[in-house]
């Protein structure tokens, strides 16, 4: 019987996208049928390998996420930009799922579940993103993109928690708020084929930031904190800002967001706008 940690860190650092999703839908399709071993048995006592680099392919250029710019709707070759920009992210996500399964160990199979489903819609995320891409004449590799999501997993790969507060919960989340209007910006433009992508990966996405906020839940009973403060003192300590809205309160609610931490996002945000207009008046 195959292993699902081995066959996480194998599609872990494989570096070609189409064979890194090959075995993505690959040990999805074993897990959901029952096929792979992954209690930690005797055999398996070793603590996994800090893996902090996946897989990659020479292109896409990575650079400063500073200097991503020229995306939009404007032009063919914005928009095949911005395409560009979301499939990154979605490989990067693949990434990021099965890293999450392979990483973290002894915690309850709904965990592996999750992450494993995860791990199967970025991959379908990514196919169809890609798709778009060469139906316009590009593919994925034809643009620089940064890596400030797959930055975030390293920071915070030694702490369960802090994984899924920040990276799920606040970058991931982020697609709550944008997506929807991405989705009718290519609907405008004519490019149904991109929008109804879109529409697959809002719905996905809130399932995504769900678990998130279900296993961030998880450690925080474990250890005896409340998550509704721990989730802002986890981004004191990992981001520079507090998220910005507006938000999808609708979309964030049904991803698990307490009232309680809607209410403090949306207050963080208000004081600092406030700040902003304050400082541009002097
Ligand atoms: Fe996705
Ligand atoms: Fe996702």
């Amino acid at each position: 019987m195959k292993n699902l940690y081995e066959e996480a860190k194998n599609c872990f650092l494989t570096a070609d996208p189409d064979e890194k999703l090959a075995l993505s839908l690959e040990i999805s399709g074993a897990w959901e049928s029952d096929l792979l071993e992954w209690r930690e048995s005797d055999s398996l006592i070793h603590e996994p390998l800090q893996l902090n680099q996946p897989g990659r392919q020479d292109k896409p250029l990575l650079v400063d996420v500073a200097k991503v710019k020229n995306r939009g709707f404007k032009s063919e070759q914005q928009r095949a930009s911005l395409i560009h920009a979301l499939a990154h992210i979605e490989l990067t996500a693949v990434n990021l799922a099965w890293d999450s399964v392979y990483r973290y160990r002894h915690l309850p199979k709904e965990y592996y579940d999750d992450w494993i489903q995860t791990g199967k819609e970025e991959s379908q995320h990514f196919i169809l993103l890609r798709q778009s891409l060469r139906d316009m004449g590009y593919d994925y590799g034809d643009f620089p993109a940064h890596n400030e999501l797959w930055q975030m997993a390293v920071n915070t790969a030694d702490d369960l928690m802090a994984r899924m507060a920040i990276v799920h919960r606040v970058l991931e989340a982020r697609a709550l708020d944008v997506v929807p209007f991405s989705l009718s910006k290519f609907r405008d433009i004519g490019d149904s084929k991109t929008a109804d992508a879109l529409v697959i990966i809002a719905n996905d996405e809130i399932g995504h930031v769900n678990s998130g906020a279900r296993w961030f839940r998880y450690r925080c009973e474990q250890e005896q904190v409340d998550p509704d403060k721990m989730f802002f003192t986890l981004i004191q300590k990992y981001l520079k800002s507090t998220p910005k809205g507006p938000f999808n309160r609708e979309a964030r609610m049904k991803a698990g967001f307490s009232l309680v931490e809607m209410q403090e996002l949306e207050r963080l945000d208000a004081e600092y706008k406030q700040d902003r207009k304050k400082r541009s008046h002097k």
